[in-house]
């Protein structure tokens, strides 16, 4: 059973809110001066996604009539915080120009309306869609990328900071890889394969861009800091506890170890520990790969000293070894048979409070926002008489909220929690099939309905009892 009273640490009021991106909701593909993102270039131009499947209108939300409807269903349901991500292309067309006053001015509009709701923002600044300028000069694998996104960083607090005192700078770099990679094969005309944790072929890629990545979010952080700003600046990272089947072999035990140092600890201990993980660097080094990692990115990113740590969380990860796989580091993500699983993998609430445990534990108790946590089931999200009774999401959620609760019983530091998401979206490269919200969305009316488990999620933020049972 959970209340907000006791989920409450004594500094602030626990934040209860859903998490979007921009992309995925936004639609007004070339409203008001904004430019072309890569994921313009891979839904629109390429249909990496299949015909129509691109977020040229997708839930309509850059419409202010259209996310004011969004914003009041939010506050019925007492959400306090939203999180969202704004576009670079939006703020700065052409990636490194001038910015765009009129985008700057929706998003202060969008801001204030949502404060006017009660609902705090958590402002993201990179969800992915990169400008596709930027992309084509190389985008993450150039380390030009660094004072690229220091320069976004600079336009968006001078511009944002006397509104918004909790940013997220950068989404999930371990995915956006995947994706890109994924997107990679498509354009080939091969259906590819998504895979989380890095094929050995892209581990050098992968680890080159990840250091990238953090080395933009230390800058970023850096001048936030020197401008004397007020607020809190991290990164959302997804973790994925990693675990082996059945019939492990040592060898996938192996695998499995390194898939975490590689997914997990990469991030986690160059921002806690100032270095990469030895058996990482070691692995790579063996393969003879040139990451481009100077001596002292590490410790740079490390000195950064973020504000907190934001976790999405789905699921745990099965990792073996490929049968047949070259010595030397190879991973694969398998679901043992019989696994009950969701879009994003297996549905282990358990693994979730060992992780919120592992990160109190081996990184010194941050502060952690639940930067996204949430699912989807094949099949559920049908609108039946008016009404979506989504009873696994709506399970899902009350595990994994619960797990979430006893880690903080436990010691754990969580300041808030985002479920992903508010409202059903575009799904990447897997287009409008699979729906994540708890608000239903009919994609061609834009006809919004409220779920069972935006009723149940409604509450819990406030402090209603509620047991799975709640979900019938
Ligand atoms: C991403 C979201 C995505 C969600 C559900 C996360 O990996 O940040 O953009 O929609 O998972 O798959």
């Amino acid at each position: 059973m959970f209340g907000t009273a006791s989920a409450e640490p004594a500094e602030e009021p626990f934040r209860w809110g859903a998490a979007s991106a921009a992309y995925q909701v936004e639609g007004g593909a070339s409203a008001e001066g904004k430019g072309r993102s890569i994921w313009d270039h891979y839904l629109d131009d390429l249909s990496l996604a299949g015909p129509g499947m691109s977020g040229a209108v997708a839930i309509n939300f850059y419409d202010r009539a259209q996310y004011l409807q969004d914003i009041a269903l939010m506050k019925e349901m007492g959400l306090t915080s939203y999180r969202f991500s704004i576009s670079w292309p939006r703020i700065i067309p052409d990636g490194l120009g001038p910015a765009n006053p009129a985008a700057i001015a929706h998003y202060r509009r969008f801001i204030a309306d949502l404060k006017a709701a009660g609902i705090r923002p958590m402002l993201t600044l990179y969800h992915w869609d990169m400008p596709l300028s930027l992309a084509k000069a190389g985008g993450w694998e150039n380390r030009e990328s660094v004072a690229w996104f220091r320069h976004y960083a600079d336009v968006v607090f001078d511009n944002f900071h006397d509104e918004v005192d909790l940013y997220v700078l950068v989404n999930e770099p371990l995915v956006e890889r995947a994706m890109k990679q994924l997107a990679e094969q498509r354009m080939t005309g091969a259906p590819g394969e998504f895979a989380i944790v890095p094929p050995a072929s892209d581990l050098a890629g992968s680890l080159r861009t990840f250091n990238h990545l953090l080395l933009a979010s230390a800058a970023a952080k850096q001048s936030f800091d020197a401008k004397g700003y007020k607020g809190r600046v991290g990164l959302a990272v997804p973790l994925f506890p990693t675990l082996t089947g059945p019939d492990a072999t040592p060898a996938d035990r192996e695998a499995a170890t390194l898939a975490d140092g590689v997914m997990n600890r990469w991030f986690l201990d160059a921002m806690y520990k100032g270095r990469y993980p030895a058996d990482v660097l070691a692995a790579a080094t063996a393969m003879g790969s040139d990451l481009g990692i100077r001596p002292d990115d590490a410790a740079t990113i490390g000195a950064a000293r973020f504000d907190y740590l934001g976790i999405n969380f789905y699921a745990p990860l099965f990792i073996r070894r490929p049968a047949g796989a070259a010595p030397g580091y190879a991973a694969q993500m398998f679901l043992p048979e019989g696994t009950y699983a969701a879009y994003n993998g297996a549905v282990r609430p358990d693994q979730f409070r060992a992780l919120l445990d592992r990160i109190r534990v081996d990184y010194g108790n941050p502060p952690v926002f639940i930067t996204e946590n949430g699912a989807g089931f094949p099949g559920e999200d049908e609108l039946v008489d008016g009404a979506v009774n989504d009873t696994q999401r709506c399970r899902y959620l009350v595990d994994h909220i619960g797990a979430m609760k006893a880690a903080m019983d436990d010691g754990s530091d969580v300041r808030g929690y985002h479920v992903w998401s508010s409202h059903d979206n575009l799904e990447w490269l897997f287009g409008y099939g699979s729906r994540f919200g708890m608000i239903h969305v009919d994609f061609d009316t834009q006809a919004r309905t409220p779920k069972l488990s935006a009723r149940v999620y409604s509450d819990i933020v406030k402090g209603k009892p509620v047991t799975a049972a709640s979900c019938g």
